[in-house]
């Protein structure tokens, strides 16, 4: 029987970490019928909106498609093939998008790192919320541009598939063992670093 809870799938850790936090993973399974009430998407971009950022600088956009309009069409369009056979089960999909350079034409730093954190945030409420988010570069940021008319000073850097955990089985072959697989980190000795760096 293949895993497809979030207990199933939850991170090994030295010290208990919160639920959210320890279940979280990013399954490919997505249930097409799942439901995301309206709520819980303004309560993930809430959480995004909401994140830490250089100097409050807040360079963080959403393009945001619910399965079934134009918006979701389009992301899903831009999307690798290999994401695309089964992001389209997600229930929304959302282009990531930094700004690069302010309004007054001065570029910016850290947007990507404000970015990934704002999505972070997205993420981990989604996952309170009982959802789960799938997050891909494999997309075409060009097509993104064309499709929405995004200005150059704006940069889509990542999708997120936002959904209701579906059935692995339901998943096309060459996927489907990838969702069971052992979920594994670095040791965390690996990771920090005390004194000298060696
Ligand atoms: C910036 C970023 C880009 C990613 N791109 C893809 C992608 O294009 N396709 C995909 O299947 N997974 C993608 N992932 C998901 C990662 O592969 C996944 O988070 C990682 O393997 C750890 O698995 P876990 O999230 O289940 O713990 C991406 C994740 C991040 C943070």
């Amino acid at each position: 029987m293949l895993p497809t809870t979030a207990t199933d799938r939850r991170a090994e850790t030295s010290v208990p970490l919160v639920d959210v936090l320890a279940e979280r993973w990013s399954p490919r399974a997505f249930d097409p019928d799942g439901v995301v009430s309206d709520e819980q998407l303004t309560a993930a971009l809430e959480a995004a909106r909401w994140t830490p950022s250089l100097a409050n600088g807040q360079p963080s956009r959403f393009v945001v498609g619910r399965r079934g309009d134009d918006t979701f069409a389009a992301i899903l369009d831009s999307l690798a093939p290999g994401n695309a056979e089964w992001a389209h089960s997600a229930t929304v999909l959302v282009a990531n998008v930094a700004e690069v350079t302010d309004e007054n034409g001065a570029p910016r730093t850290r947007h990507e790192y404000d970015l990934g954190q704002a999505v972070a945030h997205f993420t981990v409420q989604a996952h309170a919320d009982g959802l789960h988010v799938h997050q891909m570069a494999g997309f075409s940021a060009e097509a993104l541009r064309e499709s929405f008319g995004i200005p150059a000073r704006f940069e889509p850097l990542t999708v997120s598939a936002l959904g209701v955990l579906g059935e692995a089985d339901t998943l096309p072959e060459r996927v489907r063992a990838r969702e069971s697989a052992p979920r594994s980190r670095k040791p965390l000795g690996d990771l920090v670093h005390r004194g000298t760096w060696n």
